[in-house]
């Protein structure tokens, strides 16, 4: 065939010098893993590239045949990126497809190509550098969302909405200081995203199949040439680790969950009964049979998103989970899951970074959701602590009573006259309104990390030296 590769019904070109005959169809289809590792040419070749750079340099194949290597691979390389390579299934995947191309561009030197290492570190290598790479993006899309978060915060660091516990009010706090929340999630993330680089940072190539080789390779070389830190130490747990794309969707998958934990918020904050917030057009959908809805799909599907990005985590958790060292053909089932989640993750990142931004906060709502539900009580009881000497377990009890009594008026605490407080308790005076009001009740927060708007604005401060 043109392309160098045999019909089926005869052996493996790369491997098939003991084989009779070539595999059988169903064989050919569960073995190919080209239709989704075609991801990694860029990686294998780089890898190519620096390996045979290396056996030059170690005089194990001769100068000519390395600058013939390394043309090919470039030429391989503009084929791919320009659609004009075609990628066969009989060559199982992108490391063989690769490999074939080069021997019909040049010849024999080709062959020299693969020595002093094995398909098992080469993929190794690659999937480490891709998933490596991916990890850079995220960081870059976290650092994105958190810049879309306090810019938020800053802007609402004084806007006023009820605090929940159980999603049921608890004590009013500002919007700024929930939207800090999530910047620490996802300043977590990203800091999670930092140690999952620095720990797959050593370089597989030169383990070789398992046991490394006899050959004089230069393993430090290579690292340096493909920018790890170091060459991995131990050659059979060089190939049988997927540590790293486990990190990888253990991150992501973290990060998924906080995702969808602000998704929903989203959900509801957006419904009519809420009204908190106003989500863009860019970022909702109209129904097709009811005019009046606008639905808020963008945060539902980042809510959906976590499934998948955490069956992938599981998935991979499973494939691993018993297996012998060293490598496993088991191990061709972890890169599907990675790119997939992946994928939905940059996506998920994205489109909450672009909901923050264009979303409109409802002060008004916010604000007067915030001054119902009782929200200053324990305003009113730490009132009795400070200003009347109660122990707190009594100011609780006084203050029940209070709530009670408005209650049944049919007002909030802030509305209840002297008289009536009085009358639960005869040390309460008039300053009591002071701590009331919701603004009060926020401006005192102010021990730390705690809601008052002084506090929330040192918060964002402290974030922006390290965003
Ligand atoms: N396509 C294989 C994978 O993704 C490459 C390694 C194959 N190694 C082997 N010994 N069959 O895992």
């Amino acid at each position: 065939m043109a392309d160098g590769t045999k019909d089926a019904g005869s052996s493996n070109q790369m491997w098939g010098g003991r084989f009779a005959s070539g595999p059988d169809a169903i064989m050919e289809e569960i073995n190919a893993s080209i239709g989704f590792d075609k991801k990694l040419y860029a990686q294998d070749i780089r890898g190519s590239i620096a390996h045979a750079t290396m056996l030059a340099k170690q005089g194990i194949i001769s100068g000519e045949d390395k600058d013939k290597i390394v043309e090919g691979l470039n030429t391989i390389l503009s084929e791919i990126e320009a659609g004009r390579f075609e990628f066969s299934r009989k060559l199982e995947d992108i490391h063989m497809n690769i490999e074939a191309r080069l021997a019909t561009l040049i010849g024999p030197a080709a062959g020299r190509l693969h020595t002093a290492r094995s398909r098992n570190d080469q993929v190794a290598l690659d999937f480490r550098l891709w998933v490596k790479e991916e990890l850079v993006k995220t960081d870059a899309a976290l650092t994105d969302l958190i810049t879309a978060l306090l810019d938020k915060a800053e802007e609402h660091a004084d806007t006023v909405m009820p605090g929940f516990t159980h999603l049921q009010t608890a004590q009013p706090v500002t919007f700024g200081h929930h939207c800090m929340a999530y910047v620490e999630m996802f300043g977590r993330d990203r800091s999670r995203v930092r140690h999952a680089i620095d720990h797959m940072d050593e370089c597989p190539i030169g383990a070789a199949a398992l046991a490394g080789t006899g050959f004089k390779i230069d393993r430090h070389m290579t690292a340096e040439a493909l920018g790890f830190r170091s060459p991995t130490r131990n050659s059979i747990d060089t190939v049988s680790d997927r540590d790293f794309a486990l990190e990888f969707l253990s991150v992501a998958s973290i990060c998924a969950v906080h995702l969808s934990r602000f998704a929903e918020e989203i959900v509801i904050w957006s419904t009519p009964q809420f009204g908190f917030i106003r989500l863009s057009d860019a970022f909702s959908t109209g129904s097709s049979i009811m005019p009046q809805k606008k639905n808020p799909d963008a945060a539902e599907l980042v809510r959906a998103k976590t499934g998948r990005i955490n069956g992938s985590l599981v998935a991979l958790l499973t494939i691993m989970k018993g297996l012998p060292l060293a490598y496993s053909k088991d191990m061709q089932e972890d890169k599907e899951q990675v790119f997939d989640a992946a994928e939905n993750l940059e996506l998920a990142v994205a489109a909450m970074a672009g909901m923050v931004r264009d979303m409109t906060v409802r002060v008004d709502r916010m604000r007067a959701a915030a001054g119902s539900g009782f929200s200053t009580a324990t305003d009113l009881a730490d009132w009795l602590v400070r200003e009347a000497g109660l122990p707190f377990r009594d100011a609780h009890h006084v203050t029940g009573r209070a709530v009670a009594l408005a209650e049944q008026k049919g007002c909030d605490l802030a509305d209840l006259s002297l008289e009536d407080l009085k009358s639960i308790h005869e040390a309460i005076t008039e300053n009591v309104f002071d701590v009331l009001t919701v603004d009060a009740s926020v401006a005192s927060r102010t021990s730390f990390g705690g809601t008052a708007p002084s506090e929330v604005r040192k918060q964002i401060a402290w974030w922006r030296g390290r965003n």
